[in-house]
Formats: structure tokens, C-alpha cells, sequence
């Protein structure tokens, strides 16, 4: 059996982890010492097993050297593997040199991940220039998709409705999720002026006139993308968007102005929201039997 061992915070996904599958819980002791720095103790015996621990990535910054230190304690202590299950996967989105003299972090973060892990199971990284996470990582990684699950919870509990997608990116994930409820979807067109404003434009769409339109994206951050679209929808004569987001970042006000726009606001558990509604662990947890099928 596996042991799931989670980092402080995400004990709740855990838990759903070892309730939907053959995963033990395990635990750990995180503190800081007087001056900062961390001490992290694994509180369970890892010699031998395929440890898994349970970290979302939002956020990462204050947290990710006590990961660091808990992974390398587990190979130390004689763990046969060590993996991360992050269902939120950080810094994604700075894969390129977008200035003269910018980091390029989404490899930095990848090398350093690399380094201390075997596996890596996430939900819908951003990957936007980058066909698949081996391009940027050398662990073996499981990406899964969590556009199914949302259109299962849009076809349940949204009458008549049109799926949009709020820029070509999300193409992706608003096709799959249209022809799994055999509804229809439009896709809007952004130009992003800055990591607060984001322009939006809305398509020929009165074809549609009268359905419930849902906005669906992998990352709502600043939040900016969803605003700007509900706002433009709205523009258009649509009633206020039902918004549907796998990681539920919000950042500063991003989730009140929303709110503001929108008719509803749902999200996946990847990151602990009020919005989540869509559990991941399922899913998760059939990935990790597939993981341990395949040693
Ligand atoms: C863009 O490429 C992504 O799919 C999201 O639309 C974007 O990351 C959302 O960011 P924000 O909430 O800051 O507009």
C-alpha cells in the first residue's frame, strides 16, 4: 500500500486521497525555529515504501524548502520511491525569457523538483509553449486533466448551457468539455496588456442567445481573464456567467470582483478555495494505482 504523507495544509485533500483509494496516511512534524528556518521530521516509518507527499503548489514560495527537506528525509530514511503529488503545479507560466535579463523559472523550478523527487502526478499544468512536462522536467511525470469532471458538474446542474472558453487556450479544455455534454461552446479572443488588465472580445454569439453562458479556465490568478469576460458577456446581452475554474488561485480581490460579474463561481480542490465543488481526489487516486501497477 502506499503512504501519503501531506504537507501542512493539505491534510483535508489527503485524507479524501486515502478514502478513495488503497493509500495509508502518514504524517510529518513542520515547525520553524526561532529564527525562520524549518525543521520538518517524518513521523511515520518510510523504509521500503513508495512515499507520496501531498502538496498543492500554490502559493510555493513559504513552503517549498520544508518539501525539499521531507522528500530528501524519506530518501534517506530508505523510502523505495518519493513522489509528489501536487494537484496544483507552480510556476508554469514563465517558460520563456519574455524580457532581456528575465529568469526563466518554470525550468529552475523543474531542475529543483527534479532533483528531489521520482514522480510527479499534477492536474492540468498550464502548459502553454511546452508540449508535455518533459520538456521542462527529468522526473517521471502524470499529467491528468480535470475537464471532465467539470463538464460532468455543468451537465448536471446548468440547464441550456454555452460553454466559453475566455481565450484560444482554453480551447482545449472547453472542446473536450462541450462534446462530453453535447453542448455548445464559443471561444473569446484576449490580448493581455499587463498582469492586471487583460482586454477581451466577444465573437458573433447571438446564435446562443438565451442559454446560461459558462466560462470555463484552468487558472483564475489575478482573476483578471474571468472579470473581463463575464463583463464582456454580459456587454453582449448574456446573463451573468456561471464560472467554472480548475485552480482557484484568486489573488487579492480577484474572487469579491468576480463575484460582482458573475452568477456562480465553481473550482476543482486542487487549491482550497470557498468555490471548490469538484473533488480531484478520485481521480488522483486511480493514477497513483496506475503508478504503482506499472513498478
Ligand atoms: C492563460 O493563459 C490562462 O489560461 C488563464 O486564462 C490565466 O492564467 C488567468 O490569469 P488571470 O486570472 O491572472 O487573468
Amino acid at each position: 500500500m502506499r503512504l501519503a504523507i501531506p504537507l501542512p495544509g493539505n491534510e483535508g485533500f489527503a485524507d479524501a486521497l486515502a478514502a478513495s483509494g488503497d493509500v495509508e496516511l502518514g504524517g510529518l512534524e513542520a515547525r520553524r525555529f526561532p529564527d525562520g528556518e524549518s525543521y520538518i521530521r517524518l513521523d511515520c516509518d518510510v523504509e521500503g515504501r513508495d512515499v507520496d507527499f501531498v502538496c498543492t503548489l500554490a502559493d510555493p514560495d513559504p513552503g517549498f524548502l520544508r518539501l525539499i527537506f521531507a522528500a530528501d528525509a524519506a530518501r534517506d530514511l530508505g523510502a523505495r520511491s518519493v513522489n509528489l503529488i501536487a494537484p496544483y503545479l507552480a510556476y508554469m507560466r514563465q517558460d520563456k525569457r519574455f524580457r532581456p535579463g528575465g529568469a526563466v523559472s518554470s525550468f529552475s523550478f523543474a531542475r529543483l523538483l527534479s532533483s528531489s523527487f521520482d514522480h510527479l502526478v499534477t492536474v492540468d499544468p498550464h502548459l502553454h509553449r511546452h508540449k508535455s512536462l518533459d520538456a521542462l522536467y527529468t522526473l517521471s511525470s502524470m499529467t491528468l486533466h480535470a475537464a471532465p469532471l467539470l463538464a460532468e458538474w455543468v451537465g448536471r446542474e446548468i440547464p441550456a448551457p454555452l460553454l466559453i472558453g475566455p481565450d484560444a487556450e482554453s480551447e482545449q479544455w472547453v472542446s473536450e468539455s462541450a462534446r462530453a455534454i453535447n453542448a455548445p461552446y464559443a471561444v473569446l479572443s484576449k490580448t493581455r496588456l499587463g498582469d492586471r488588465r487583460v482586454e477581451i472580445t466577444v465573437p458573433e454569439l447571438s446564435a446562443w442567445a438565451g442559454r446560461q453562458p459558462v466560462l470555463i479556465d484552468d487558472i483564475a490568478s489575478s482573476g483578471r481573464t474571468l472579470i473581463e469576460a463575464a463583463r464582456q458577456l454580459c456587454a453582449a446581452g448574456f446573463a451573468p456567467p456561471v464560472c467554472a475554474v480548475v485552480h482557484a488561485l484568486f489573488a487579492g480581490d480577484a474572487y469579491a470582483t468576480l463575484g460582482e460579474v458573475s452568477a456562480d463561481i465553481i473550482s476543482t480542490d486542487s487549491v482550497p478555495h470557498p468555490t471548490n465543488r469538484v473533488t480531484l481526489a478520485p481521480l488522483i487516486a486511480r493514477a497513483l494505482a496506475d503508478l504503482g501497477a506499472a513498478r
